[in-house]
């Protein structure tokens, strides 16, 4: 039986963390504003950047809403984020990916200033996050390592594997493993024999993108799970790109999706835009 790893408990509990930094803040007169831009009507975006903007809320941060039509051209785009990097009112900015076709989502990330880009995707930050030095941190992977820790699982010295290596949760999570002392490795869809691999694991983080991808056939006695995917099944259910079923006799830890890393992703992005004001 493997200890459930809740992330809706954590992300409530950074959330609150957060909330009570901004109530003495604003004692100080020093707000926290967020701008989220969302171009066209794509569903489970508009879901999120609901999500995320009642988050602002429950942590006192302002949230300034830009929702564009789907045919907004990229310089349009563009202008509106250089306006934004100039308002000395503005903290964070995040613009909520996937684009519609036709706008170049790296020049457009390329754009938001890197001391307001709350998400972590400009190159400037991820340059920074790979040499070890302060800036924003990708959402995701940021949350991965806060559920660890809070979990009161140990990664220095472990043997972590990351399953998938995209520029927002695979690298970045191996960069973050690695600056807590993890012995860290990358797989993909070319790694020769990846069950050989994740079986080593201590620490097992699978962000592949495959609903319930990994079995345990994948997974050593005892190891830590945690499942970044999140896809809705052919019965109708979410699941994680981790059979849960399958996994959860073997791990010692697991997270469950939904209610994992899933919170954790938005706990973390108020906490980024915390910090545009605090550090
Ligand atoms: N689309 C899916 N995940 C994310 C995210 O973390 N940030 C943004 N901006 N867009 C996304």
């Amino acid at each position: 039986m493997a200890k459930l790893i809740d992330g809706k408990a954590i992300s409530l509990a950074v959330k609150d963390e957060i909330k009570a930094k901004t109530e003495e803040l604003a004692a100080k007169g020093i707000s926290v504003t967020l701008a989220v831009i969302l171009v066209g009507e794509d569903p489970a975006s508009q879901v999120y950047v609901k999500n995320k903007k009642k988050a602002c809320e429950y942590c006192g941060i302002r949230s300034l809403s830009y929702e564009l039509p789907a045919d907004t051209t990229e310089e349009k785009l563009l202008d509106l984020i250089k306006e934004l990097n100039d308002r000395d009112d503005v903290n964070g900015i995040l613009v909520q990916l996937p684009l519609p076709d036709g706008i170049n989502e790296d020049r457009v990330l390329d754009e938001i200033s890197p001391l307001k880009d709350v998400d972590g995707f400009h190159p400037v930050n991820v340059g920074k996050l790979s040499i070890g030095k302060k800036g924003y941190v990708s959402c995701t992977p940021a949350g991965v390592i806060q559920l660890l820790k809070r979990s009161g699982i140990e990664i220095s010295g472990k043997e972590c594997v990351v399953v998938g290596r995209s520029n927002i949760v695979g690298k970045p999570m191996a960069m973050l493993l690695l600056r807590e002392n993890g012995t860290v490795t990358v797989t993909h869809s070319r790694t020769a024999d990846l069950r050989e691999v994740t079986k080593r694991a201590d620490i097992l983080v699978v962000a592949i993108g495959k609903p319930r991808f990994i079995d345990a056939s994948y997974v050593k006695d005892g190891a830590v799970v945690i499942d970044v995917g999140i896809h809705r099944g052919e019965d109708g259910k979410l699941c994680g790109d981790v059979d849960f079923d399958s996994v959860e006799p073997v791990a010692s830890a697991i997270t469950p999706v939904p209610g994992g890393v899933g919170p954790m992703t938005i706990a973390m992005l108020m906490y980024n835009c915390l910090s545009s004001v605090c550090d």
